[in-house]
């Protein structure tokens, strides 16, 4: 990755990753990453924010390197996961004067996870300062973004947030800066889905307490940079609100046509009430977008034929990565057919414990739909409907 200084004396060291196509051996990623690193040469003391994943080894100590670094003092680690502390081991071979800044829960998961050993530490307490000289480091603990260690570093005079993974994306582009608005929004929104969206009451507490902090630039630690960080400060503010869009997200699977066709006349039901739909056929979609259009959605429908006794097991992960994923969504229901019996329905329900929701009737039915299965699935669209009125969706 080409270095640039994004202000006087703060250059990017990080690595693009252009080729990551799955991260966690979960997450799809589409668009690539980055691992964003930063370095900072203050008047007496030299910082480097975070490491990259250990697979960019070679880029990031060249890096270094190309800026004739000789001698970091403070290595800020924000965050234990490894695509951004995984290099620390390596960086300090090379530079073992270094100290690993960071919070006591951080300090130990790394030495749990990477083997750093005690002494390298300076622990550091939540609005504590370190000098570089002309430049302060102000630590901002934010912990469930989105693991429990994790903390910001503000760049005083510089008026730079480095948030780690907070505002990030995994997009891979040569742009420095978050230029192209609409596609970083999609892209930092897949990420606020995936990654974020389980911790939306503690990221609202987050964005209250940053609301007290003059921002010129946010720095994540993936994807580009905003040097307008309104943009995307206001969008975490619309994904984490208590407000739901009137949208039904279907995600189906279907064996051998029943449910399908169920999905397909429920689809036109939902649309002849305008009411905004999405079905996601989980043989074929991108587990990635069902996750982004749950942020706002209002209500969920499952689709599932039956097998063997129980619901088809991609319906098993769909609804197991929704309830993981704690959406706010308000409304949820089944569809789907069986060809002798089982616990489908209730198996799938059963596996909704983390959302909030009011279970609106089921439709459930053996075989391929006749006439009353149309009826049933007009009065579910109905109860959609109902709802999202009472809710003044629409
Ligand atoms: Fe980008 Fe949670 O690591």
């Amino acid at each position: 990755m080409t270095i640039r200084e994004i202000n006087k004396d703060i250059f990017t060291v990080g690595a693009i990753d252009w080729d990551r196509r799955l991260f966690d051996e979960l997450i799809p990623l589409p668009d690539g990453t980055s691992y964003n690193s930063f370095l900072i040469k203050g008047s007496e003391k030299t910082a480097l924010i975070d490491t990259v994943d250990p697979t960019k080894e070679p880029e990031h100590i060249d890096n270094l390197k190309r800026l004739g670094i000789k001698h970091i003092d403070y290595l800020v680690s924000h965050h234990a996961e490894q695509d951004h502390s995984g290099l620390i081991p390596k960086v300090l071979e090379h530079y073992p004067m270094a100290k690993v800044v960071t919070n006591a829960k951080c300090r130990d998961m790394l030495v749990d996870l990477l083997l750093i050993p005690q002494d390298k530490f300076i622990t550091i307490n939540d609005g504590e300062t370190l000098s570089l000289g002309n430049r302060t480091l102000e630590f901002i603990f934010a912990p469930w973004v989105h693991w429990p260690e994790t903390l910001l570093t503000y760049l005083k005079e510089d008026k730079i947030l480095f948030p780690c993974d907070f505002f990030g994306s995994h997009l891979a582009t040569s742009d420095m800066y978050a230029t192209h608005e609409p596609g970083v929004y999609e892209s930092a929104k897949r990420y606020y889905a995936e990654i974020m969206m389980p911790f939306r009451n503690n990221i609202k507490k987050h964005l209250e307490k940053l609301s007290k902090y003059e921002i010129n630039m946010i720095a994540p630690s993936h994807g580009p940079i905003y040097n307008r960080p309104e943009f995307i400060i206001e969008a975490y503010k619309e994904w984490v609100s208590d407000d739901v869009k009137n949208e039904v997200v279907i995600p189906y699977v279907s064996m051998h046509g029943s449910t399908r066709k169920m999905v397909d006349y429920f689809v036109d039901a939902l649309m002849q009430r305008d009411i905004n739909v999405k079905p996601f056929n989980l043989t074929k979609t991108d587990i990635g977008e069902l996750a982004i259009s749950l942020v706002d959605t209002a209500t969920i429908v499952i689709g599932s034929s039956t097998v063997l006794v129980g619901p088809h097991p991609a319906a098993v992960y769909a609804t197991y990565l929704a309830n993981a994923l704690r959406p706010k969504v308000r409304f949820a229901s089944v569809i789907g057919s069986y060809g002798w019996g089982g616990k489908m329905l209730e198996q799938i329900t059963g596996m909704l414990t983390n959302l909030k929701v009011e279970l609106l009737q089921p439709v459930v039915i053996k075989g391929y739909p006749r006439a009353d299965d149309f009826k049933q699935l007009n009065r579910l669209a109905g109860d959609i409907l109902k709802k999202h009125k009472e809710h003044k969706l629409l």
